[in-house]
């Protein structure tokens, strides 16, 4: 078992390790009132729902199912969820568990931070990209017809246990898209090295892109400044994200988008060949992942109604090397010539 903990305007412990022994103490410790709900999706709901409900017996726990997938982030569910948070009377006291992935986790901790102002929140994650990822940082959203994650806070959990048995259940597509984001880190300054990303997902490799993000979440918490490298690769991977209708995975939508970072850096930067060969060796280091080509307008469109975009440009992450990301705001135009 490894141990990180996060100091932001609320501590809380990351627990990473393999099997669930100590769930039960760890949640116990974290609460306070009588009422847990466990909020997760149809396909985590039949796998592991009711282990984790079986260890929380004392108390009075409401599950809350809803359709997985990323088009159910919505704000039809999130209002159905805090309806139902709210029937069952739960009070400032009481808990919410997110129970899953990406989609669940940024749906749970929004419901946690609105209903009443906030309440508790415990993540369980339950995929790669969210033990690696989204589950740590406290960001939190659901999309809007207009585009992703358009509404969200930013409430940091109370405790998130990472057990990394759940990873044998993931399919193949997600273990990919998993691996987007932990390549992600690999370009950011930390002690992932070109062999860590060969190796099977271990506690270890789990540590290393968790301590990269805990160094960035505590020193700029709402992302005013250096947590925008985060978004390496999420610029051009969310345009493509959206254009794909969501049918290619986020990490692997990452990675097209960190390839574009890659020849936009070249130019911008003038690197040499040795240098973008070497960052193209760690894109590929898992092999060939998905790509589909979109014309760069669509893309540059799709950019504008980023969040991350003023009406004049966007902050864009690029590299003067590995481990030597660079936040660079580029002009519409500018990216236009670049991409
Ligand atoms: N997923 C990027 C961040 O948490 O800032």
């Amino acid at each position: 078992m490894t141990k990180i903990t996060v100091g932001t305007n609320k501590n809380y412990d990351i627990i990473i390790q393999r099997g669930l022994s100590g769930l039960k103490e760890f949640i116990f410790s974290l609460i306070k009132g009588e009422k847990i709900a466990v909020i997760c999706d149809d396909v985590v709901d039949k796998l592991y729902a009711s282990e984790i409900i079986s260890l929380l017996e004392e108390k009075n726990v409401v599950k809350i199912v809803f359709p997985h997938g990323e088009q159910n982030k919505n704000a039809e569910n999130y209002i159905k969820i805090i309806n139902t948070l709210a029937e069952n009377k739960f009070t400032r006291h009481d808990t919410v568990i997110s129970l899953g992935g990406g989609v669940v986790g940024d749906m749970g901790a929004l419901v946690a931070s609105t209903y009443m102002r906030g309440i508790r929140l415990i993540a369980i994650p339950t995929t790669i990209l969210s033990m690696v990822d989204s589950s740590v940082g406290g960001k939190t959203a659901i999309d809007l017809p207009a585009g992703k994650n358009l509404l969200g806070t930013f409430y940091q959990p109370d405790g998130v246990f990472i057990n990394l048995d759940f990873i044998k259940s993931l399919p193949e597509r997600e273990i990919k898209s998993g691996y987007g984001e932990i390549i992600k880190y690999a370009y950011l300054e930390g002690e992932i090295e070109p062999k860590d990303l060969e190796s099977e997902i271990s506690e270890e490799l789990v540590y290393k892109c968790l301590k990269i993000k805990q160094k960035i979440v505590e020193e700029d918490e709402k992302e005013s400044s250096i947590r925008k490298l985060l978004n390496l690769g999420h610029t051009v991977g969310h345009a493509i994200e959206s254009l794909a209708n969501y049918k290619i995975s986020h990490g692997e939508c990452v990675l097209m988008g960190i390839e574009y970072a890659i020849n936009v850096s070249k130019k911008y930067f003038l690197l040499s060949n040795e240098k973008v060969e070497k960052m193209q060796k760690i894109l590929y280091s898992r092999g060939e992942f998905t790509k589909e080509s979109f014309d760069s307008e669509k893309i540059i469109e799709k950019i504008k109604n980023d969040k991350k975009s003023s009406f004049d440009g966007v902050d864009f992450v690029l590299l003067k090397d590995v481990k030597k990301p660079k936040i660079v705001k580029l002009t519409f135009k500018e990216l236009k010539e670049l991409i």
